[in-house]
């Protein structure tokens, strides 16, 4: 059977990412990992890559602080493109993307957010959801466009908040439904 090529990218622990590979290595998911890249010098997710034997990067994001300088994003599709892959996939990956991979992988940029969208885009979004007194949350899944967190919507998941919730404990329960939702949705396009 042929796999989905998949590039991800992330900024931090990547919990999304583990969860992906392992449904992978368990055969659950006709994808393969083909690159697995970070903005972040010892992000935990080059640590998983490394662990699941996935090529991995390192790349220096240069000046800015919400978004690759332009040359490294050129850079970035020639990673990206050279190593076949076929979707972009974010998994907590903190900048914010430009032309250059907008341009490369039209409708084949993915990423994760942790709220029901459109309430709650941008950091943090658990502790904007318990602030607001929500009784319900979640996370969406949605294409990447130039704007944070507003692409067209693909699938979301609704999580509880409980009486008592502190911002970590929603969060952890959140990230349970991401880890769940993110290999489904990938798998929507495995099959497509
Ligand atoms: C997730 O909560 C995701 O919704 C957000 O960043 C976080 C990444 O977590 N975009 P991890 O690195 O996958 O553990």
């Amino acid at each position: 059977m042929k796999k989905l090529a998949l590039g991800i990218l992330g900024s931090g622990r990547g919990s999304n990412c583990r969860a992906i590979l392992e449904q992978i290595s368990a055969g659950q998911l006709a994808a393969e990992a083909r690159l697995i890249i970070s903005d972040v010098f010892d992000a935990g997710i080059l640590d998983i890559a490394r662990e699941f034997g996935v090529p991995n990067a390192y790349l220096p994001p240069g000046k800015f602080r919400t978004r690759l300088e332009p040359a490294v994003e050129m850079e970035l599709v020639k990673l990206l493109r050279d190593a076949g892959v076929e979707l972009v996939v974010l998994a907590g990956f903190m900048r914010v993307l430009k032309e250059p991979m907008l341009i490369a992988f039209p409708r084949r940029i993915i990423n994760i957010h942790p709220s029901l969208l459109p309430n709650y885009p941008g950091v943090e979004a658990w502790k904007q959801a318990l602030e607001a007194e929500e009784k319900v949350t979640g996370c969406s899944v949605h294409y990447v466009d130039a704007g944070i967190d507003s692409g067209e919507m693909i699938a979301q998941r609704k999580v509880p908040v409980m009486p008592g919730d502190t911002a970590e404990s929603l969060h952890a329960r959140i990230q349970v439904a991401e880890r769940a939702l993110y290999p489904e949705v990938i798998a929507r396009f495995c099959e497509a």
